[in-house]
């Protein structure tokens, strides 16, 4: 499986704390982006550098800076929007690509109702942000889009993972790596991860 379980201390912490049923808007939206900020900087762990010759304080110094084009990070509408700053936290020059996925409800597949890409997306290695990989669908959904736009190089940062979906991204694009602060036991019969979250979206939103 092409799985990045992040243990961390301070991660499995805050995924705990976001766990409690009566976990309010204000604090499940503060520990996604904390949350989201603690595993970008796992996520961006293998960031091909170049070496580079920067003029210092007492001549010149062999320094080092990330290499090619910035990442362009994707947040899928709308649970996503809540990792965005917390990436944006470690990655402040990155670009923003937008999808939004509906499904269809002959095929029940997702369908794009909204793309937005930034230029060069051949040229930048994308990184995809969702709370939540439950099925799997619109990850992989994501994941067609931004390799017809070109993109080569695709990670996915999720908080909680069901092993279904897992499968199903791996299945369909083994060379993406999925990110996850934990990798939980199931679908509920609702597509639910269990223990997971509830509905992630809902909850950094406010919404019911
Ligand atoms: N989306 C959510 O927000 N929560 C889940 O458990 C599954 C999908």
């Amino acid at each position: 499986m092409n799985i990045t379980i992040i243990e961390h201390p301070l991660v499995r912490h805050k995924l705990s704390l976001m766990r409690e049923a009566d976990c309010s808007t204000y604090r499940f939206r503060t520990l996604t982006k904390e949350l989201a900020r603690l595993m970008a900087y796992e996520a961006s762990r293998d960031f091909a550098t170049e070496v580079f010759t920067l003029q210092g304080w007492c001549g010149d110094i062999e320094a080092h800076r990330i290499k090619g084009k910035t990442v362009t990070i994707v947040p899928i509408l709308r649970a996503g929007l809540g990792m965005l700053d917390g990436v944006l936290d470690l990655i402040p020059t990155a670009k923003i690509s937008v999808v939004g996925l509906q499904r269809d409800e002959e095929t029940l597949q997702p369908v794009s109702y909204f793309e937005k890409f930034v230029d060069d997306m051949d040229k930048r290695p994308a990184l995809i942000i969702d709370p939540m990989l439950a099925t799997g669908g619109s990850m992989v959904a994501t994941i067609d889009l931004l390799k017809k736009k070109g993109c080569k190089n695709i990670k996915a940062l999720v908080l909680v993972a069901a092993p279904e979906g897992v499968k199903v991204v791996n299945e369909a694009h083994p060379d993406v790596t999925i990110y996850t602060a934990a990798l939980d036991s199931h679908l509920n019969e609702n597509g639910y991860i269990i223990p997971g979250l509830g509905d992630a979206g809902d909850k950094i939103f406010g919404t019911k």
